[in-house]
């Protein structure tokens, strides 16, 4: 799509996206991690600079050029994720989760490798959990009329479950996927529905992850309050 046809309809917002998957470490050389490559959360950053919005980018392991125009804020952990966003989300219009934060970290850090015995069974790695940063959002709105959007995957039930997960976020608008082994991780398309609080629910067809980008920011855009600048 040219960029040239696109409305500056985000000119003079602040938009914050969080993009990639965290690692949570095990020991110096070890992470629990997840397959997000951070592509959608980058698409979503250079189309929102092109639509004139002011763009913190908070990225976690994605290995993708910063997009031009964006202010990039490089994390590693769920924790670390989290201080970021909640700390550009002060003056935020819009926060998009469109990170893949894992949902538990090991329980114990260990400071030097962790080495196999002779003879002995490795021991089970405990976790534990980790902030939902997308349901704090939700419930915070540290800015009157600030939208939340979070972005979920699921394999089956997509509908039902991006329902269910919508209301216990509380978030404005959910991204639902469909992931599969060829599907979304990784990939440069995406098929996605996004469903709102409201009762919408918006389907975009398998295309570009830009083209999904462009329908997160349409529909953020009909929703932000006019007139409080
Ligand atoms: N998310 C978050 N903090 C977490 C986990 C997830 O902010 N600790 C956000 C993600 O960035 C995404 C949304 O929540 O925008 C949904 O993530 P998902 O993993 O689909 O939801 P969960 O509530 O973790 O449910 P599940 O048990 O299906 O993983
Ligand atoms: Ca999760």
């Amino acid at each position: 799509m040219a960029r040239g046809t696109l409305p500056r309809d985000l000119a003079g917002r602040h938009v914050v996206i969080s993009a990639g998957g965290t690692r949570e470490p095990l020991d110096p050389v070890r992470f629990l991690g997840n397959r997000s490559s951070g592509k959608q959360g980058y698409a979503l950053a250079r189309t929102a600079v092109a639509r004139g919005a002011r763009v913190t980018l908070v990225a976690a392991n994605a290995a993708l050029p910063d997009p031009a125009g964006a202010e990039v804020v490089t994390v590693g952990t769920a924790a670390q994720l989290r201080e970021a966003v909640l700390k550009a989300a002060g003056d935020a219009d819009v926060v998009v989760m469109a990170a893949a934060v894992a949902d538990f970290r090991p329980a114990a850090y260990a400071t030097a490798k962790i080495k196999k015995k002779d003879g002995e069974e490795p021991a089970p790695i405990a976790l534990t959990r980790n902030a939902d940063i997308l349901a704090e959002l939700s419930t915070g709105r540290p800015r009157a009329g600030q939208l939340v959007v979070g972005f979920a995957a699921e394999t089956d039930d997509v509908l039902a479950n991006g329902r269910a997960k919508l209301a216990r976020k509380g978030c404005d608008l959910l991204v639902v996927n469909e992931v599969g082994e060829q599907r979304a991780f990784g990939s440069e398309d995406n098929e996605a529905v996004v469903l709102g609080a409201d009762g919408s629910r918006t389907a975009v067809p398998f295309g570009p992850k830009e083209a999904l980008a462009d329908t997160v920011w349409d529909l953020v855009a009909a929703r932000l309050p006019t007139g409080t600048e």
